[in-house]
């Protein structure tokens, strides 16, 4: 049920056809190259992009900009410990930040690193630090029709091999990502996280939690975890996140704020290393590149991600926007994630090959049809994997409600039944790293 009602408004606006084809061609049909104003419904990411509460305003503006042993600072300690339980916390500009402070202190040449799926910035800072990040999904997380209901899971079989290979010794940090944002934000049971706990133990590996989804994890786990239908989300997210030597978080994503994110832990002699690198890249440690207001804005909303009434309602809303779509016929990756809707494009279009980009396609005429904005995270995103071709419609928190949801169903239903006329892309001019290609390169569609 609803939690929540609108204070604050702000217009939004269809652009007419012609102007949508002309703006995607200008992008050379890449939707990050689109202007905001441009687009109607806005699902290209969950990051940053929600509305805050009257209460995280408030905090905003009694925000201190201390550089050193702000008010806010006590108070995002204070939400850390009390929603999270951990007793030190390094503010970081935003998650990737906070991820290049902890791997850069932990990680050296040669290390190798499993993850249950990396996210993008997390692989490319595993990979600057000169080691290499090891995926180790559960076997049908890439599987759009298995319903089991933690998907999101790291496979320990798969982690095991490769201790195995590359023997222990070169496996000094595990990293468990919850939800699994690469795996259409499948949630990932306590249980597997116990098991990850120990595998760490028996190889002698720092664990990292990313927790950047932690909250609409735990709201999984209380329905589908039986041994956690009585508990409180945020007694589940202690007991989940407390088998961790850390955390990575992205505030913008259930911090509920707009910049911001932290790494989080109980080991005074991690925090310590930690913090000499944090003084380098981020900031002083008391507010680590964020504004202090906004660290204030991030103690709220924190608090508030794990209320109940907010939390259940996000992950029922995403699954609502799942229904409409597969109601009109749209194959969809199921069951829903938390944060997001992901399209099975390789399904839907299903006459064009992988190399013509399906998922970029759809993207695109989710955009021409309806002006909605969403992102291809298949061959385009991830050259040389063989993922499915998944399109993600991420939902913002806080922010759209159901007709925007049903605009978004009725445009993917006139694509589908277009579906003949769409045609793919091949890539006009790509950057030099290959990892990013996705957020800057140009497309051509093809004859
Ligand atoms: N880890 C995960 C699992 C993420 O999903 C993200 C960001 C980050 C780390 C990095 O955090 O953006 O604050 O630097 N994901 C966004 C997305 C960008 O669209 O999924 P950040």
């Amino acid at each position: 049920m609803v939690a929540y009602k609108s204070k604050m408004v702000e217009s939004i606006s269809l652009p007419p056809r012609d102007r949508r084809e002309r703006n995607l061609e200008a992008a050379g049909y890449n939707v990050f190259n689109l202007d905001a104003d441009e687009v109607f419904i806005d699902l290209l990411t969950d990051s940053g992009t929600g509305a805050m509460s009257d209460s995280q305003w408030a905090a905003l503006i009694r925000g201190d900009e201390a550089y050193a042993g702000s008010r806010g600072f006590d108070r995002l300690e204070s939400a850390v410990e009390d929603v999270m339980g951990f007793s030190h916390v390094i503010p970081a500009h935003q998650g990737r930040g906070a991820e290049n402070v902890l791997y850069g202190t932990v990680l050296s040449e040669g290390d190798v690193v499993p993850n249950n799926t990396h996210f993008d910035t997390t692989r490319a800072h595993v990979a600057n630090q000169g080691a290499e990040p090891v995926d180790c999904p559960v076997d049908r997380a890439f599987d759009p029709d298995a319903s089991d209901p933690f998907k999101g899971n790291f496979s320990l079989e798969r982690a095991r091999e490769v201790v195995d290979d590359v023997g222990p010794e070169r496996v000094p940090l595990v990293i468990q990502t919850i939800t699994n944002n690469s795996a259409a934000g499948q949630p990932v049971s306590v249980e597997n996280t116990r098991r990850v706990r120990e595998f760490a133990d028996e190889i002698d590996a720092t664990f990292v939690v990313d927790a950047c989804r932690f909250a609409e994890n735990a709201a999984f786990v209380r329905r589908r975890e039986e041994e956690f239908a009585d508990r409180e989300i945020d007694e589940i997210a202690r007991e989940q996140l407390g088998h961790a030597d850390a955390v990575v978080m992205s505030g913008k994503k259930d911090g509920l704020v707009n910049a911001g994110g932290f790494v989080a832990t109980d080991d005074a002699d991690l925090y310590e290393r930690c913090k000499q690198r944090a003084i380098l890249y981020e900031g002083f440690p008391t507010y680590g590149g964020m504004a202090g207001r906004d660290v204030a804005a991030l103690a709220v909303g924190l608090r508030e991600a794990v209320e109940e009434a907010y939390v259940t309602d996000r992950i029922d809303r995403v699954a609502a926007f799942g229904e409409m779509l597969a109601d009109v016929g749209v194959p969809i990756y199921g069951p829903t994630g938390g944060h997001a809707v992901y399209l099975d494009a390789g399904s839907a279009l299903s006459h064009l090959p992988a190399e013509a980009f399906p998922g970029q396609a759809f993207v695109c005429e989710l955009y021409r049809e309806g002006g909605v904005r969403g992102v291809e995270l298949g061959s385009f995103a991830f050259p040389e994997t063989d993922r499915p071709e998944l399109v993600r419609l991420a939902v913002p928190r806080r922010t759209y409600s159901r007709e925007h949801f049903e605009h978004v169903a009725e445009t993917a239903a006139t694509v589908l039944e277009k579906r003949e006329e769409v045609v793919g892309f091949e890539i006009a001019a790509e950057p030099e790293i290959p990892e990013l290609r996705h957020f800057t390169a140009g497309l051509e569609p093809l004859a």
